[in-house]
């Protein structure tokens, strides 16, 4: 699938069977959540663009390499809160915005509530992360939103999707990068992916 990368690496999946495991503890998941981001983000920063620099070692002058634009991280929430840590943990410098964003569960449409962004959205690179990607609408809505405020080069990052989800992303953002840890089956009756996670923010937060 064009502009889809599954990043299969044998420690995302290992972490993610924990992950989807009914019987993890809110503890495990969070902890499992925070070493898959990173393991993602360690894949995902292979793109990134570097610029060479002049510095000084203790030896001598030389030319380096550092990373050409900003980073900004936009976690959706409240889910995609849960993957902000693990990415920091190796782009500390990375500026972090927020959407806030839920799924009406009868409509299954995203209500907006929330949007805050730094000013390097416009100029920077763009991580978007959200662990479920299920009908796609919730993050088309929160890349409109993006968009909308002038970021240009976005990718986005998460942990499960749906072909129905990539179908309609891919079709409205074809521009976008996906990346995710594994692509499931389907979408169920209530729009939930199998065999998925269950409700990802529940099972982060502790809630229901
Ligand atoms: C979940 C998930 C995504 C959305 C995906 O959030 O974190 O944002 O559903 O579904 P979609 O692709 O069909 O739009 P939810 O609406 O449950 O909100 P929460 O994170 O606040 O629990
Ligand atoms: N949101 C979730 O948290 N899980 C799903 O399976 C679908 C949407």
């Amino acid at each position: 699938m064009a502009n889809v990368t599954i990043l299969s690496h044998p420690l995302i999946k290992h972490k993610l069977s924990i992950i989807r495991d009914k019987s993890t503890s809110t503890k495990q998941f969070k902890e499992c959540l925070d070493e898959i981001a990173g393991l993602m983000a360690y894949e995902i920063s292979r793109d990134l663009e570097t610029k060479e620099v002049e510095i000084e070692t203790p030896i001598c002058k030389c030319t380096a390499e550092v990373l050409a634009k900003e980073i900004v991280i936009v976690p959706i929430l409240r889910a995609g809160l849960g993957m902000v840590d693990g990415i920091r943990n190796l782009i500390p410098t990375a500026k972090v915005g927020h959407i806030g964003l839920y799924r009406d569960e009868e409509t299954l449409e995203p209500q907006t509530y929330y949007a805050k962004f730094p000013k390097e959205i416009t100029e920077g690179t763009v991580i978007l992360v959200d662990p479920m990607l299920a009908t796609g609408g919730s993050l088309v809505a929160g890349i409109d939103i993006l968009k909308g405020k002038g970021a240009k080069d976005i990718i986005y990052v998460g942990l499960v999707g749906a072909p129905e989800g990539i179908a309609r992303v891919q079709a409205t953002h074809p521009d976008v990068h996906i990346f995710l840890a594994a692509l499931d089956e389907k979408l169920n009756e209530n729009g939930y992916i199998v065999p998925g996670l269950g409700d990802c923010g529940d099972r982060i937060f502790g809630t229901k």
